[in-house]
């Protein structure tokens, strides 16, 4: 008996060495002008929008499931700005603001993240997600070919970008997000930027493609997307 005992735990680290390689195995995301593609499968993916901040921690297990049991595919949600950043350069990602343990629930429900980064936003929010002090900066012109504003929006990007890699969260690292967002239907604006508006398109979406998180972005709602940026409408 002593041989039947010993052999579960070698049988229990097995396994657990066999769940560590399958979550730690990447997904090859891609897409085509039909819908996206994960490893090699065209997918029609339903998603439903849950934002972090709306909620607690203790609420995001049981309204992740609900989602899951509605038969939703993605859970996506914006990244709220003045939330994480309220004074210029001091973070916050405390309690309904921990951006990682939201995304981590959803891996844990087998769940895909649509992370829309922006970072302006809608949804409703106030001043669009964009932090008060921003308004102090001189010379700033928000969501236009600004170097003031390209500045704080790509750091910003930036730190979301690499705290997603650090806890490999993106699908490429064997994490649930398979999809990330910059800017946020720009294109209804756009042309009271004028001339300031398709080069901030076109900054916006190379800077983005430049953190290479490894799986698409989209620009919603933006018919004219440069590429590789996805340009497809999302649920909202
Ligand atoms: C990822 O998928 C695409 C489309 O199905 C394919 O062309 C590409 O070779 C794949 N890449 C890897 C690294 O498997």
């Amino acid at each position: 008996m002593m041989e039947g005992r010993d052999c579960f735990p070698m049988l229990w680290r097995l396994a657990l060495a066999l769940m560590a390689i399958a979550v730690a195995s990447a997904w090859n995301v891609t897409y085509d002008g039909r819908s996206l593609i994960i490893d090699g499968q065209h997918k029609i993916l339903f998603s439903g929008s849950i934002h972090y901040p709306r909620s607690t921690p203790e609420m995001w297990p049981s309204l992740i499931a609900k989602a899951r049991q509605g038969g939703i595919d993605v859970i996506q949600t914006y990244v709220f700005w003045n939330q994480h950043e309220p004074q210029q350069g001091q973070y916050d990602f405390s309690g309904n603001k921990d951006l990682v343990r939201f995304v981590k629930e959803v891996q844990a429900q087998g769940l895909y993240a649509c992370l829309r980064i922006g970072p302006y936003i809608e949804s409703e929010w106030t001043y669009g997600g964009l932090p008060y002090w921003l308004h102090d900066i001189p010379g700033i012109v928000y969501r236009s070919d600004n170097e003031p504003f390209k500045f704080q929006m790509q750091k910003f990007t930036t730190m979301i970008v690499n705290m997603m890699k650090a806890e490999k969260l993106y699908a490429s690292q064997g994490g649930p997000i398979i999809l990330s967002q910059i800017e946020n239907e720009y294109k209804t604006v756009e042309a009271a930027f004028h001339e300031e508006g398709p080069p901030y398109v076109r900054w916006a979406a190379q800077m983005a493609v430049g953190l290479q998180t490894g799986v698409p972005w989209v620009m919603c709602k933006q018919d004219d997307a440069p590429d590789p940026v996805v340009s497809f409408l999302l649920s909202v």
